[in-house]
């Protein structure tokens, strides 16, 4: 039977670019996508969709376009404009991109939404709303502010803490004040519309669907069960109206009400793939009631509730036909030097800088994957260890078979392979390639590629790759290629070492498409099917031998450690992780965007002080880099490195006074800790002007003094 998979990855905020923490999300599901089609290669055993699309509705996103002075569907569109780059630089395969804002999510949201009312799940309350008098519209928890009624911090969310983690209603909040005028919100009644989670019904099926086999991890089992409690006595209803101006989706039958962002969100996956089908000839209903369709989404840890609780209760009562195929796969988030990023802006990396600084695509892919494992892990990004797995795995031991070998294939063979091998070559391919017990690894790679154990299949790929390395090592082709009675030897050899690489080349597919296209052409195969991967039938030596290659070109090269330096550069690459839409607006003033207005307290915090520059030098092995010596009067010294080297000789610097933050918490580099920042101005567009201007004040401050 052919399975149908259906695979979708979390619909993300249309208020922002892609952050590096959605790249990792992306790359999990594309690989996962690749191996499934090639597994149908030439068998028809899989039929894969794969879609997305932008979670576009909500107040955030309208507030955003009434800053800009937009529609928010001009917003949206502005965001989606921005997709591409990065979906395509990355190698991420979706069939579809969508919208949350379009036809097809209205009428089946509306739709869901129908059948849920039938079923007697809709309920009307009437509940007290904060309401912002002056801008006339409802506030969301976030839209409020005040003082924390635990610690009595000010200028905290409606919604909890950040200072001291509590949780509560904005109207405990003392002293609250709206985010938008802040006018003090009223609490005004409001007819809410509520889906009635506490009903029974929707605990029983919860609680039967989540423990049916093969549909959620372990972990995430655990988890849902302890939200649903003993008897779902810890289910509340969910609000999930919201009272106009709302952008988003009207509720029938109920004016000036519209659905919660995360009502019509979900619902989007069904109407990318209904778009998808339209434009395909394909049958829509078809499909989702077909026995072998699967539902697989791809989604991180923090949206698990709305995943594992009110969509699967949603499809159930609306009595929809994927609510049995549905699989739900939960991820860590990706941290960078072990920071957390912000969820819609980021931190630590941004894509798009990655990709200008003409770094790889498909090391980032291996990285990822190679952390990658079946459970809810966070995982981190480290330069250091970037560098290092890099280059040791892709380049020490899977090109360096090709680049070994292939240039005496072309010199002294014409670029014809061996056509047959002797049983010492062929014991040799059975020892890399079929397990201690005889077992095909091929196999137990794909196993872990369907389970999503990327990692355990990538350490068994190099695995592979040892053995092969090994088996180069110890024939030496450049050995044998000096004495000419051992010419049938080193053709055998290099023959060989070619098989094995094809065979790397085929496994790591999924995780490097653009290298396996590449090593097609080097190859001319055009093949390179996963079912040529076995041994046992000798699908693996068949398409090789007697064959002609291409000429061998260089497939990957090796990361160089100054990239990295330069991917974490500081002010640059805030600039190229600023939202999209405000990079528009930087691109249409000339200047950068004004970053979201701030309090007299928010500058507060930021202690600036005249410092003065008692050494400055540069740093060995960067050139971006020097290294300052700072006196702010404290009787010490400060070690500050800053990335002007290409703006000032040191020695120009040297005994000048300049500004720092002198309160930025100490930041380790890889040349050493630096213990503040120097300011320095720089353009918004860095190729117009690509200077950088250190401040310098006025003859008379002395160290030390606050700038304020
Ligand atoms: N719009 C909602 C999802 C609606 S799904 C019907 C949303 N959007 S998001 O843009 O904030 O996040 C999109 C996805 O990116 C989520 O799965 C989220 O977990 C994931 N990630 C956000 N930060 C991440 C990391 N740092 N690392 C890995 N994934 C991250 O939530
Ligand atoms: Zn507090």
């Amino acid at each position: 039977m052919t399975r149908k998979l259906f695979v979708t990855t979390a619909l993300p905020y249309a208020n922002a670019a892609f952050h590096i923490g959605h790249m990792m999300e992306y790359i999990q599901a594309d690989i996962w996508v690749r191996f499934q089609r090639m597994q149908s290669e030439g068998n028809g055993l899989r039929e894969v969709h794969f879609v997305g699309a932008d979670d576009t509705h909500g107040t955030p996103i309208m507030i955003a376009a009434e800053k800009e002075g937009i529609t928010p569907q001009e917003f949206v569109a502005k965001i989606a404009a921005g997709r591409a780059q990065y979906l395509d630089g990355f190698h991420i395969a979706f069939d579809n991109w969508y919208s949350t804002d379009s036809p097809e999510n209205v009428e089946l949201s509306q739709g869901i939404y129908r059948k849920l009312r039938d079923a007697g799940l809709i309920q009307t309350k009437t509940v007290d709303r904060f309401y912002d008098p002056v801008k006339g519209m409802f506030l969301a928890d976030r839209n409020i502010k005040g003082e924390c009624p635990k610690c009595h911090a000010k200028d905290q969310y409606g919604d909890n803490c950040e200072v001291c983690g509590a949780a509560y209603q904005p109207t405990e909040l003392v002293n609250p004040f709206s985010v938008f005028t802040n006018a003090t919100p009223i609490l005004k009644p409001s007819e809410q519309y509520f889906f009635k989670l506490s009903d029974p019904r929707c605990f029983e099926f919860l609680r039967d669907w989540l423990n049916t086999p093969g549909r959620l991890q372990p972990e995430m089992v655990n988890k849902v069960s302890e939200w649903l409690g003993e008897a779902g006595e810890k289910l509340a209803d969910w609000d999930i109206s919201r009272d106009a101006p709302y952008f988003g989706i009207p509720i029938p039958d109920a004016p000036g009400k519209f659905f919660y962002v995360w009502l019509d969100a979900p619902v989007g996956y069904l109407a990318s793939l209904k778009n998808y089908c339209e434009k395909q000839g394909m049958d829509f209903n078809a499909l989702l009631n077909d026995p072998a369709t699967e539902q697989i989404h791809f989604i991180g840890k923090d949206i698990v509730s709305f995943h594992l609780l009110f969509w699967p209760a949603m499809l159930k009562f609306a009595d929809h036909p994927v609510i049995e195929k549905l699989k739900v796969n939960v991820h860590g988030h990706l941290t960078v030097n072990n920071e957390k990023m912000s969820k819609s802006r980021g931190t630590g990396i941004s894509p798009l800088r990655y990709l200008n600084l003409g770094m790889n695509p498909e090391w980032l892919r291996y990285y990822i994957a190679f952390k990658l494992n079946f459970k809810v892990e966070d995982l981190d990004f480290t330069g250091d260890d970037f560098v290092a797995r890099v280059n040791s795995d892709l380049i020490g031991k899977f090109v360096n078979i090709a680049s070994r070998c292939a240039g005496f294939i072309a010199k002294k063979f014409d670029g014809k392979l061996a056509s047959e091998l002797s049983p010492s070559a062929q014991d040799w391919i059975k020892r890399a390639l079929l397990s201690a017990e005889g077992k095909e690894r091929q196999a137990s790679i794909a196993h872990n590629f369907e389970n999503r154990e990327f990692g355990k299949a990538l350490r068994e790929i190099m695995e592979i790759a040892d053995a092969a390395n090994q088996y180069v090592d110890e024939n030496k082709p450049w050995v044998l290629a000096k004495d000419a009675e051992k010419t049938a030897e080193l053709h055998e050899v290099c023959t060989t070492a070619l098989i094995l690489f094809r065979q790397l080349a085929i496994l790591l597919s999924p995780v490097l498409p653009g290298v396996a296209a590449n090593v097609r052409k080097f190859l001319k195969d055009e093949r390179m099917v996963w079912a040529d991967t076995e041994v046992a039938s000798g699908a693996v030596y068949k398409t090789m031998l007697g064959r002609t290659i291409g000429a061998y070109e260089h497939l990957m090269t090796r990361v160089d450690a100054k990239m990295i330096e330069d991917l974490f550069d500081a002010p640059a690459q805030q600039a190229a992780a600023a939202p999209a839409a405000a990079e528009a607006a930087a691109a249409a003033t000339g200047i950068e965007e004004l970053a979201p207005e701030i309090k007299i307290d928010d500058f507060a915090k930021i202690d600036l002080r005249v410092a003065k520059i008692v050494n400055c030098e540069h740093v060995e092995g960067s050139d971006k880099l020097l290294r300052l010596t700072l006196d702010v009067g404290e009787g010490r010294h400060r070690n500050v490195f800053s990335g002007i080297k290409a703006a000032y000789k040191p020695e120009d610097l040297i005994g000048k006074l300049t500004v720092m933050v002198a309160n930025l918490a100490p930041r380790k580099m890889k040349f050493g800790i630096s213990e503040g920042m120097v300011l320095a101005a720089s353009a918004a567009d860095e190729k117009a002007n690509p200077g950088l201007y250190i401040l310098n004040p006025w003859p008379g401050a002395e160290p030390g003094m606050r700038i304020g």
